[in-house]
C-alpha cells in the first residue's frame, strides 16, 4: 500500500513512521508513506497557503490553489482509492473503517490547519472525511499518523505473528482480555491460575469471559 500525505508541517510526521512496526512495514516493502509539503505549492514570493476567511472571523483558511496544484500533481502519477481529509467534523475512525481502508492500494490524506480548508476543496477532491475522536487537534498531522498506523499494522505480513491483529481490542467489537508475563507473582498479585494450567480450552474460555466482562464494565455500548 502507498499513502501520500499533504501537510503544512511535514516535520511533525518524521517521527511516527520511522520506528517499530511502521518502519518494519516500510523496510519490508509492504507500506510506502510519502509526506508532501504544501508550502512547496504556496503562492508568490512568500509561498502563501492560507488567507483570511470571507465573511470575517478569527482564523485563517487554507487556500484552494496550493492544495489543488498539489493534489493534481500527485494524481498525475496514480489514482487514489480515497482522498481523505482529516477533520474533527468527519466520520469517527473505528476498527471496521481501518480494516476497510487497509484493503486499498493508494490513499491520499490531507491535513488541515488553522480554521480548516476552503469548502470547495472538500467538494471537488475529498472522497472521505475522518475524525479520530471528538476533540480538536492543532492540525491533521497527528490524526493522519494515527490513521496510517491503524491501517499499516493490518497489512498482511506487517505484524510478526500473523494472527495477533485478530485479537486486538475492537477487532471483534469487543475489548481484549488482560494479559500477564513473568514474574508469576508481583507485589502479592498472582497470575490467574488458569493461565498456568496448560489447558488451552480452559484458557480460551477464560479469555472470552474476561473480554466480555471488561467490555460490559468499560464499554457496554459495544455489546
Ligand atoms: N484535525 C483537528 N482535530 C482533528 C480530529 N479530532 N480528527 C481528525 N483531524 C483533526
Amino acid at each position: 500500500m502507498r499513502i501520500d500525505i499533504i501537510s503544512v508541517l511535514p516535520e511533525l510526521l518524521e517521527g511516527p513512521f520511522s520506528h517499530s512496526i511502521l518502519k518494519r512495514a516500510q523496510d519490508k516493502g509492504l507500506l510506502e508513506v510519502h509526506v508532501h509539503s504544501l508550502r512547496a505549492y504556496g503562492l508568490g514570493r512568500h509561498k502563501q497557503i492560507d488567507d483570511y476567511q470571507y465573511g470575517g472571523g478569527a482564523g485563517m483558511v487554507m487556500m484552494c490553489e496550493p492544495l489543488t496544484n498539489c493534489i493534481l500533481d500527485l494524481q498525475k502519477d496514480r489514482t487514489y482509492d480515497e482522498v481523505i481529509f482529516l477533520t474533527p467534523d468527519g466520520q469517527t475512525l473505528t476498527q471496521p473503517l481501518s480494516n476497510r481502508l487497509s484493503l486499498y492500494k493508494n490513499l491520499l490524506m490531507i491535513c488541515g490547519h488553522y480554521k480548516g480548508i476552503d469548502e470547495r476543496i472538500r467538494e471537488e477532491f475529498v472522497t472521505m472525511e475522518i475524525s479520530i475522536g471528538d476533540y480538536v487537534l492543532s492540525g491533521g498531522e497527528l490524526a493522519a499518523a494515527v490513521l496510517t498506523d491503524s491501517i499499516g499494522r493490518l497489512l498482511p505480513g506487517v505484524l510478526g505473528d500473523e494472527t495477533s491483529a485478530l485479537f486486538d481490542s475492537h477487532q471483534d467489537g469487543i475489548l481484549a482480555p488482560p494479559v500477564y508475563t513473568r514474574p508469576e507473582e508481583f507485589r502479592g498479585r498472582k497470575v490467574p491460575e488458569v493461565l498456568l494450567s496448560g489447558n488451552f480450552k480452559k484458557i480460551e474460555e477464560w479469555r472470552n469471559e474476561q473480554a466480555e466482562k471488561r467490555t460490559a464494565e468499560r464499554r457496554p455500548d459495544l455489546l
